[in-house]
């Protein structure tokens, strides 16, 4: 029996190891014949990568769901990936997501074109009155949710609260503010969204039972509804991008149903992050009293030379206290996966000197949350939240990272690189710093229970982005007593 067993396994691992040659990078098959790792990967992709890493190194493919993907894991090759648009494309997998996800197929699509306006709508002068209307929504939602006369203490979920204030305020901003009469109410949205949201993940790996493809299908449904008069005419209220990106749509030959899609889509790329990461963030502070001073200290210093409850947004703000605390929550809480298809063959060449062939048709992987983000021949106690982190001894920004004693060009990636990197950072940036300072300058808040720890991570979420917390950070706030 023993030698069966033995003759099994070694046919097994045969199997496993064989049929890519010595200048690929090594093969992990997984047992299960076809689906490969796929279940281990959805379920905590983090957990399996770093397996995967201890294992096999810096680079190795595994099969997933009839697919193989190549893992790459050292920041030092990155540029190697990201640089290469020839071999290496980014639009096809990004199209597969958005048919599954969305449902949405735009054939005469140019997404240079759709590039160049969002960066013309969410840079430069256009930017800065895209962030005073975001600071009065949230100025005004703020308000509406704790009356500046109300005494007692209000408690709510830190995520459910920064989530939906977030939403509220970027949907208003980006898709339907005032003006418009039949505007949709962003509540509505939101509670729709979030139903959406949650199953999101499964859609991408098309992953949902018959009960949850059911409510997935509805809820899509509902929001392509309450989206429909969006950016559609002048009178619309929502932003001049959303109508330009309407207008392009249009040009291309897009009919009125696909562009509901589209809009959604837009809806989950400019909304789906921002709510979380302000989420982190503040939870960070409240958890970490040191932290909070150092911030708040920042921000009474601006408070002193502003009379204004807000940021003043007419110019660039210097807050290196602010901005060293939510790099270092983007490093433990953005996860995105970079993704792109190999679509002629390939060398890649590591940084140490190693060369591997990439197939045609496969995929290949980044995942900068394993690397550079939590390396422990990095980060000095990487799973630690330290504020400062990215500050030097003077105060100033710290960029220096080393890894292997060579200075890293990508210590951090929450926004992505290159090309594909994330339009609208400088905005999302300006907003959370906003909603941030507007927080703590008008309301006391604390934890409920002072001893709470940060939730745990949702583990089905590793490769989507911004993480989401399992469960919610329980606190109270109410307006601070200014007299
Ligand atoms: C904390 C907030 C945010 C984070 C962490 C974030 C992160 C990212 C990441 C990782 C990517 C993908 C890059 C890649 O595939 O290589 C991305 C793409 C994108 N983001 Fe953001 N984002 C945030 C907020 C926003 C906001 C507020 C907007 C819009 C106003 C926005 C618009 C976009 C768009 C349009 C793309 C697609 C770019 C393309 O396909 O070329 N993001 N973002």
């Amino acid at each position: 029996v023993l030698f069966l067993e033995m003759l099994l396994y070694s046919l097994l691992f045969i199997f496993a190891f064989s049929f890519r040659s010595k200048s690929e990078p090594p093969l992990d098959r997984g047992l299960i014949p076809w689906l490969g790792h796929a279940l281990e990967f959805g379920k905590d992709a983090s957990k399996f990568l770093n397996r995967m890493k201890k294992k096999h190194g810096n680079i190795f493919t595994v099969r997933a769901a009839g697919r193989y993907v190549t893992v790459l894991l050292d920041p030092h090759s990155y540029d190697a990936v990201i640089n290469d648009s020839d071999s290496l494309d980014f639009t096809r997998y990004a199209q597969v997501l958005m048919e599954r996800i969305f449902n949405l197929r735009l054939p005469h699509h140019q997404p240079g074109v759709a590039k160049a306006l969002m960066k013309r709508h969410f840079l430069g002068m256009n930017l800065a009155t895209l962030n005073s209307t975001m600071c009065r929504y949230l100025q005004s939602l703020l308000k509406a949710d704790m009356p500046q006369n109300r005494k007692d203490w209000k408690e709510e979920g830190l995520f459910d609260f920064s989530y939906s204030l977030l939403f509220k305020a970027g949907y208003l901003t980006l898709f339907g503010g005032e003006q418009n009469n039949n505007s949709t109410d962003p509540s509505s949205i939101y509670e729709e969204y979030k139903k959406f949201d949650g199953l999101l993940t499964k859609m991408a790996r098309g992953t949902l039972k018959p009960e949850e493809k059911k409510t997935a299908l509805s809820v899509r449904k509902r929001l392509w509804e309450l989206l429909a008069p969006a950016g559609l005419t002048e009178s619309s209220g929502s932003s001049p991008w959303l109508h330009d990106y309407r207008r392009l749509l249009q040009e291309e030959g897009t009919d009125e149903e696909m562009q509901r899609r589209a809009v959604l889509m837009q809806l989950w790329a400019s909304q789906g992050n921002v709510g979380p990461a302000a989420f982190w963030l503040l939870g960070y502070l409240l958890t970490n009293p040191e932290a909070l001073m150092a911030v708040k200290r920042e921000f009474s210093q601006i408070s002193q030379m502003e009379t204004s409850e807000t940021l003043p947004m007419d110019r660039p703000m210097n807050t290196p206290v602010f901005d060293s605390a939510l790099e270092e929550t983007l490093r433990l809480t953005a996860a995105p996966f970079i993704t792109r298809e190999v679509v002629q063959e390939k060398t890649l060449h590591m940084a140490d000197g190693q060369e591997y062939r990439l197939r045609k048709g496969d995929r290949v992987c980044l995942f900068p949350f394993v690397s550079p983000q939590t390396d422990p021949e990095i980060y000095q106690e990487p799973q630690k939240y330290k504020y400062d982190r990215f500050l030097n001894e003077d105060g100033s920004v710290k960029k220096d990272f080393y890894k292997a004693g060579r200075w890293l060009k990508y210590y951090t990636m929450p926004w992505g690189a290159g090309t594909n990197g994330c339009v609208g950072k400088q905005f999302a940036i300006n907003t959370i710093r906003q909603f941030v300072y507007m927080v703590l300058t008008n309301y006391d808040l604390e934890l409920c229970d002072p001893n709470a720890q940060m939730p745990e991570i949702n583990a089905s979420r590793y490769g989507f982005g911004m993480l989401q917390p399992e469960g919610d950070l329980l606190f109270r706030y109410k307006p601070r007593n200014t007299h």
